[in-house]
């Protein structure tokens, strides 16, 4: 079980096949997920180009302002995994005054290898998978000096799948 603030900017953290997008689905409205995916399609008609990176941020996080102004709980599905990717989400939520909350899905880098292998649409390397869990170790030790207000870290698919949110009232 763990605690989100009822209005709060939650980042997911995690390696691709991690699991991000399926516990985002799990346990968030589909209208409360801005997926770096989604944004990507939507300024470059494809998903996975990542020259398209920069202008679907830019458009996540001005839509992240938009839903944090209204008061309404929004959640980051991007890898999250370098600092200066995330300061941009810090920034909008002390932009309006709303706690960032980290979720970091830690699993091992084979089993998130096996998982990407069968989806056509991730085809990038073993090595850029191990240069991403090289970022999560190293982002483990800095996101709650980032500004991180709860950093909940998940270890693993059983923790990961047994997670339960708690929405805690703000006064
Ligand atoms: P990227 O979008 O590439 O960053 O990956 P992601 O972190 O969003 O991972 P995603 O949720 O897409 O999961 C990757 C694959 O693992 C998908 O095929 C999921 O169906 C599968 N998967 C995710 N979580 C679980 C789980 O708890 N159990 C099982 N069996 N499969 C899972
Ligand atoms: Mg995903």
């Amino acid at each position: 079980m763990i605690d989100v603030p009822e209005l709060a900017l939650v980042a997911l953290v995690g390696i691709s096949g991690s699991g991000k997008s399926t516990f985002a689905r799990t346990h968030f409205k589909p209208t409360q997920v801005l997926s770096s995916d989604y944004f990507r399609g939507l300024v470059a008609d494809d998903e996975n180009d990542q020259s398209a990176s920069a202008a679907a941020f830019d458009v996540l996080h001005y839509v992240a302002g938009k839903r944090l102004a209204a008061g309404r709980l929004t959640v980051v599905d991007a890898t999250n995994l370098q600092s200066h990717s995330r300061a941009g989400l810090v920034k909008v939520a002390r932009e309006h005054d709303v706690l960032p909350v980290a979720i970091v899905l830690d699993v091992a880098e084979a089993l998130a290898w096996e998982r990407t292998g069968s989806r056509p649409d991730r085809t990038f390397g073993r090595q850029v998978l191990t240069r991403m869990h090289r970022d999560l170790r190293r982002s483990l030790g800095s996101l709650a000096r980032e500004g991180f207000r709860k950093v909940h870290v998940l270890r693993g698919p059983d923790e990961i799948a047994a997670t339960e949110i708690r929405y805690e009232k703000l006064y």
